[in-house]
């Protein structure tokens, strides 16, 4: 076999074949790229409709590069997103993005922006959608108004993060859930976040803002589960430092609106031809994905047929 497209029956699943598999072991390479085709950047596993370079990717929007210019190389995105994992099995990818932080004197007055941090994720709308079941935005550190905006630079949403006065402070039950530290889901079908805080100064606004405060504070959207391996036990909103976080990424072939237009329009190039897999479609935003039934495994997206 050296084709994608080919679901193979998962041996390990089916008890009895388990024995047979033990004495008599059976090569299993599954192909997970076009012959000729890298299927690694790395450590990460680029499998096809992904490819490095345009003659590996089923199109432009699942082309990424591999930057070897790094001492591990870096897998990009079209629009220089820094990918760290790809899965066809769940349409999700993992994708790096730098909190944005801004530290504050004892009179309120910004004395820090990291100016190297890029406060936006533009991603390439083909492909990539910013996962509303997965992923929070969070404004840590106090006072802070969190918000982010989308590519006409309007409000899409954002959360309040406030510190009690030090003597009022309750036993902190931890977690992230407005007091020093608040989150929020994000929209379905967002192709573009950007980031930003807004500060209070001492005296504006409402007294109930003016509690305790913390020197640095910061906005970034996160994997929901990071967020709560994180806060759960030892919140820590006073933080100081600048840090990386994991953002989950859903995509999909969108140049249809779902399986069912896809397999009616045969102009549209429809991917799951193969046997042993299915189509599904895209939770989020339009479009489809090829899955391989329960049981098998390998790679369900066939190389995209060539039209001269
Ligand atoms: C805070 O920073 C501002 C602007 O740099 C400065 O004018 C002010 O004196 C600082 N306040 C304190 C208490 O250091
Ligand atoms: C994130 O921070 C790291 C380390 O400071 C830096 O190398 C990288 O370029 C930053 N990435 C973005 C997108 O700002
Ligand atoms: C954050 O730490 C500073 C310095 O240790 C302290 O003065 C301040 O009260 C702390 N803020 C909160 C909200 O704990
Ligand atoms: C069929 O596919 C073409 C090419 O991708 C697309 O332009 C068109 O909108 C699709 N039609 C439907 C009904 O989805
Ligand atoms: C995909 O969505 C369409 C439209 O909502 C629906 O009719 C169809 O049954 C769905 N197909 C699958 C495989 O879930």
């Amino acid at each position: 076999m050296s084709e994608t497209g080919t679901c193979t029956l998962h041996l390990q699943a089916v008890a009895f074949v388990v024995l047979l598999l033990r004495l008599a072991p059976v090569t299993q390479a599954s192909v997970q790229q076009l012959p000729g085709c890298p299927d690694k950047c790395g450590d990460i596993n680029v499998p096809y409709p992904f490819g490095i370079g345009a003659r590996c990717a089923r199109d432009s929007g699942f082309e990424l590069t591999c930057d070897q210019s790094y001492s591990s190389p870096r897998l990009l995105s079209r629009y220089g997103q820094h990918l760290v994992k790809l899965s066809l099995a769940d349409g999700e990818a993992i994708a790096l993005l730098n909190a944005t932080r801004q530290c504050y004197n004892s009179t309120e007055d910004l004395v820090f922006v990291d100016s190297s941090t890029q406060n936006y994720m533009p991603l390439d709308g083909s492909t990539y959608r910013f996962s509303a079941a997965r992923n929070r935005f969070v404004a840590l550190g106090c006072p802070n108004l969190g918000y982010f905006v989308d590519s006409t630079g309007y409000y899409l949403s954002g959360c309040t993060s406030i510190c009690r006065p030090v003597q009022s402070r309750t036993a902190s039950s931890g977690g992230c859930t407005g007091e020093g530290c608040c989150q929020i889901k994000i929209p379905q079908n967002m192709d573009y976040y950007e980031q930003h805080i807004l500060s209070f100064k001492p005296g504006q606004g409402d007294p109930i803002f003016q509690g305790d405060k913390t020197y640095c504070r910061y906005v970034f959207l996160a994997d929901e589960k990071w967020i709560e391996t994180t806060y759960r036990d030892r919140p820590d909103f006073n933080r100081t430092d600048d840090f990386t976080v994991h953002v989950v990424i859903d995509w999909a072939i969108r140049n249809v609106g779902n399986c069912n237009a896809a397999k009616l329009n045969k102009t549209a190039d429809y991917a799951c031809r193969y046997s042993h897999s299915d189509c599904v479609n895209s939770t989020n935003g339009a479009g489809y994905r090829c899955n391989c039934f329960d049981g098998y495994k390998g790679n369900p997206f066939p190389r995209r047929r060539m039209r001269r």
